[in-house]
């Protein structure tokens, strides 16, 4: 029998994260063979930038395998198993204007979290609902992989409007996290980590990690790390090249861990548990998206216009990225049913006992080919409950009130984030956000 060989499309061809992707593809041909590879995006020329330079990539290391850039979402759609989705709806452009707006009210502003995160769900959900019906039109056995933030916003919105749809939302950062944890162990790989945690997306907390193959308690030797210098790794050994931004948010973990020692945090908390730190550490001027665009931006599409240029990658340092590395482990265990464990953005259903069975939860999960099955994670302490109710409804009203058109579930969605002051604020704001997402958002009553 022959092995069977899959098709993909990145939707979001263009994103700065697809070159990253396909490396990962490239390197893992052994262990997952390929026969096609599509690009779609709904902006050809952003798209063309990377895909050019990808297709050079694929011709390079695996010239068997069929490559398509496209715009039509028939075309993209088609003779699929899997679709990983990365979209920014509104680009950068508007990435800057979530993370502006609320700074002038001195509220944070962020990708994901607070008004600018709620703004953002607004936009995505439309575009990756979709995806997801172009998916089950024209393949309708494909898995979609979805990562296109916010993600814990487009998962409610997801369970709600496809319940039955093969979607599977995800997030890189615990990942992250845990690869600097196995730096400081001294472990080979994270794969080596068995782990315990509960949260909503950018909101969840460890409450055990051991060695897979010993059975050896990690937590204190973590612990005692992050509670001296949060997730920072010594210089030598951090291999993640990030920018400052990230380097001061690891490092901030350490307050986020001092709240609560009996657990590990998500970086993410720092935004819900200091927020005035948060605001006052940041420029509102030139925010994360200006970062972005001035550096991950302009290298990547440098590197891209660079291959193409020369019509090959000779001299180019290319690194293959752990983002990417986690989402093609998952569309293995799918394809291969391995039963893996993983963190997945899933509906709660009493994985998390003493919490609203119908959240989106991140808890671990076991993932085969019917896709991923929930590991209990038991009864949670009243601290994180309290906090995850607060945020869970702010996530479910920001999805009532796309649904609604109601301008009132909004603004009560606002107010009830930690992250704005009061309810007068909460109004100010989204009522500048409104102004500055006519283009995207329904009318709202
Ligand atoms: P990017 O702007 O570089 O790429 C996004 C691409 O999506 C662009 O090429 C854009 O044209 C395209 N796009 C926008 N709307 C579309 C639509 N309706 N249909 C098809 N294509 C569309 O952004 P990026 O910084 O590379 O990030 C991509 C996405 O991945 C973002 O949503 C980001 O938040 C997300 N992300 C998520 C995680 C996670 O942990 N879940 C990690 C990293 C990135
Ligand atoms: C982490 C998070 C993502 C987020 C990204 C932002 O990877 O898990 O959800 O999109 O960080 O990174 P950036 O470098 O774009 O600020
Ligand atoms: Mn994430």
């Amino acid at each position: 029998m022959t092995e069977k060989k899959y098709s993909f499309v990145i939707a979001g061809g263009g994103s700065t994260y697809t070159p990253g992707i396909i490396l990962v593809l490239l390197d893992n041909l052994d262990k997952f063979p390929i026969r096609k590879i599509m690009f779609y995006d709904n902006l050809a020329s952003r798209q063309k930038i990377v895909a050019d330079a990808c297709e050079i990539l694929i011709k390079e290391r695996a010239p068997e395998i069929e490559f398509v850039q496209t715009t039509d979402p028939k075309e993209a759609f088609t003779d699929v198993d899997f679709v990983m989705a990365q979209i920014r709806v509104g680009l950068y452009a508007m990435r800057e204007k979530d993370e502006k707006i609320p700074l002038k009210y001195g509220v944070i502003g962020q990708e994901t979290c607070g008004p600018g995160g709620i703004a953002y769900g607004l936009r995505s959900i439309p575009g990756v609902i979709e995806i997801l019906d172009y998916m089950e039109k024209y393949s309708p056995d494909a898995w979609m992989l979805n990562y296109s933030n916010p993600a814990a916003i487009v998962a409610e919105a997801t369970r709600r409007l496809r319940p039955n749809s093969k979607i599977i939302n995800m997030c890189d950062m615990p990942v992250l996290i845990k690869d600097r944890m196995v730096e400081v162990l001294g472990l080979k790989s994270r794969l080596e980590l068995q782990e315990s945690y509960f949260g909503l997306n950018h909101f969840g907390w460890w409450t055990d990690l051991r060695d897979r193959n010993t059975g050896r308690d990690l937590m204190p030797e973590l612990k005692k790390w992050v509670s001296e210098q949060g997730y920072t790794l010594p210089a030598e050994r951090d291999h993640q090249g990030l920018d400052q931004s990230w380097m001061d948010t690891f490092a901030k973990s350490k307050e986020v861990y001092d709240i609560d020692p009996n657990t590990l945090p998500n970086t993410y908390l720092q935004y819900y548990m200091y927020p005035d730190d948060m605001v006052k550490h940041t420029d509102p001027n030139y925010t994360r998206a200006n970062q972005v665009i001035d550096g991950r931006e302009k290298t990547v599409f440098g590197m891209c216009k660079r291959i193409t240029d020369r019509g090959s990658s000779e001299g180019e340092v290319l690194e293959l990225d752990e983002h990417a590395t986690y989402i093609v482990e998952l569309a293995r265990a799918l394809a291969y049913n391995t039963n893996d464990q993983m963190l997945l953005i899933v509906p709660n259903d009493g994985a998390v006992s003493n919490f609203d069975e119908t959240a989106m939860v991140e808890v671990p999960c076991l993932v085969g080919s019917n896709g991923p099955c929930p590991i209990s994670q038991g009864k949670i302490p009243q601290f994180q409950k309290g906090l995850m109710e607060q945020q869970v409804s702010v996530e479910k009203l920001a999805v009532d009130a796309l649904i609604e058109h109601s301008y009132q579930k909004l603004w009560q969605a606002l107010t009830l984030s930690r992250t704005v002051p009061n309810a007068r604020v909460a109004k100010q704001i989204l009522d500048d956000l409104i102004e500055a997402n006519k283009d995207f958002w329904p009318e709202l009553k």
